[in-house]
């Protein structure tokens, strides 16, 4: 099948070269040609494990092409999937200008039917919204060509995109005619294998099941976030409280884990969205979404308030090495990462920090231009020079395990603030450290 991905980023790029890797001939557009030039010259614009190797065997097998082409890019594919970025606006509410975009130049320059799928997340009532935004434009062009609009959101997560997206759960299509589906069925088939993960539905329905989703999992982790934070004040460990509640099966182990809070390109913005969908279009006060919002705002300042707590409110002069900068492990994601506000937080205070991740530094001196007051190491034991005490925020592999006697040598003083609890408390402690980790 010829196919067209609009947008290149982490959902776009792993689904087209997916798409690419069973057999279909694929276009990518993107209308950033910095991003554009990194691939045709045979890189890949993000971190992602195991992506570089897929994209480069698919565009060596002639399956897999990238353009900022938009015309070009409206022509190739039979289906065109949107995967542009959904940002939350200034009032929270999902900034659709790129979705609409999208659906502008399709249906500018799409000359036969096609079938125009909605990846991106999306508010309820956006596929409707692209249905009147290419009709606008084919009306402009005084023609009537026909086309359906599926509503397809992606459950992928970054660091196992390529495993989840070729190994799908489950495949989610809001579709409301019987071509549309019988094409999304086709597309589909290779991924399905050995029962049906299509679950089909009216194109509503799909549009709320992607919020729904996202808005459970940062529900559970606000919860667990807040229990973790009383089971300090009273002495229990959340640890032993997670494994208690999880073996219970309409509980479930998965997503429990207490830590410094969410973050991420998805859950934040699309919490905030559907609270804002809820009110806007609904009149729906989610009180339930907001508490999970207003618990994660306050768990993500968790770690500062420790280190003050630990070493005063004002760090003029402390120094402080931290592990981990991207939202979470094997991605170089920076979006609302729990490690910006922690960061912020020292630097406030008065405090000076040394930075390592395997792979997100890059990102990070994004988000800190000219921040003279952070610096970053080239690996985890050069970090810790000079440092006060270590601070934990994303759970990397490689931070599981460190040499605690090499780590107790080089810290001034033999503390970590662990917001992953990735360490065993009594061990830790054994071994002479400070150990402050989250609801333990
Ligand atoms: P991203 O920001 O990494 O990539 C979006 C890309 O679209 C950018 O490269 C941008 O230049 C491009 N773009 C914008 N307007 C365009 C246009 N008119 N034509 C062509 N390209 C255009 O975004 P990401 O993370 O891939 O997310 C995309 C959507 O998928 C969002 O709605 C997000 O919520 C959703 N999603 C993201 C997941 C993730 O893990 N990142 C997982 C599941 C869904």
């Amino acid at each position: 099948m010829k196919i067209t991905v609009i947008g290149t980023g982490y959902v776009g790029l792993v689904s087209g070269t997916c798409l690419a890797d069973v057999g279909n001939d694929v276009l990518c557009l993107d209308v950033d040609p910095a991003k554009i030039k990194i691939l045709e010259e045979g890189g890949i614009p993000i971190f992602e494990p195991g992506l570089q190797d897929m994209v480069r065997r698919n565009v060596a097998a002639g399956r897999l092409h990238f353009t900022t082409d938009i015309e070009r890019a409206a022509h190739f594919g039979t289906v065109q999937f949107i995967a542009v970025g959904t940002p939350p606006g200034e009032d929270g509410s999902a900034d659709m200008k790129y979705v609409t975009a999208a659906a502008r130049n399709i249906g500018k320059y799409m000359t036969d039917y096609k079938v125009v799928v909605d990846k991106s997340t999306v508010p309820v009532g956006t596929a409707d919204a692209v249905r009147a935004a290419i009709t606008e434009e084919l009306q402009k062009r005084g023609v009537s060509t026909p086309f359906s609009v599926v509503s397809n959101p992606e459950f992928l997560k970054e660091g196992a995109a390529i495993d989840d997206f070729m190994k799908p759960d489950r495949i989610v299509v809001g579709c409301d005619d019987e071509q549309a589906a019988h094409n999304m069925r086709a597309l589909y088939a290779p991924f399905q294998r050995n029962h049906d993960r299509m679950i089909l539905m009216d194109i509503r329905s799909a549009e709320l099941t992607k919020y729904a989703a996202n808005a459970m999992l940062a529900t559970r982790i606000s919860f667990m976030n807040e229990l973790a934070n009383l089971a300090e004040k009273l002495g229990a460990d959340i640890e032993h409280v997670r494994r208690g509640i999880g073996s219970d099966p309409r509980i479930g182990y998965d997503f429990l884990y207490a830590g410094a809070g969410y973050g991420g390109s998805c859950f934040p913005k699309d919490v905030k969205a559907l609270i804002k969908t809820a009110a806007v279009d609904a009149g729906i006060h989610l009180k339930v979404l907001n508490a999970v919002e207003e618990a994660n705002d306050l768990q993500k300042h968790v770690l500062a308030n420790k280190i003050k707590a630990r070493f005063g409110a004002d760090l003029t002069g402390k120094h402080f090495a931290l592990w981990g900068l991207a939202f979470k492990a094997n991605t170089d994601d920076m979006r609302e990462a729990t490690s910006r506000e922690v960061i912020k937080d020292l630097i406030a205070a008065g405090a000076t920090v040394t930075a390592y991740d395997p792979v997100a530094s890059a990102e990070a001196k994004h988000c800190f231009p000219n921040e003279l007051r952070l610096s970053y190491a080239d690996n985890q034991n050069a970090a810790l020079d000079n440092a006060d005490a270590l601070v934990i925020v994303t759970e990397w592999k490689e931070f599981r395990s460190p040499d605690f006697d090499n780590l107790k040598a080089k810290l001034r003083n033999p503390i970590i603030f662990d917001g992953r609890n990735l360490y065993d408390p009594k061990t830790v402690r054994g071994l002479g450290f400070e150990y402050l980790a989250i609801g333990r």
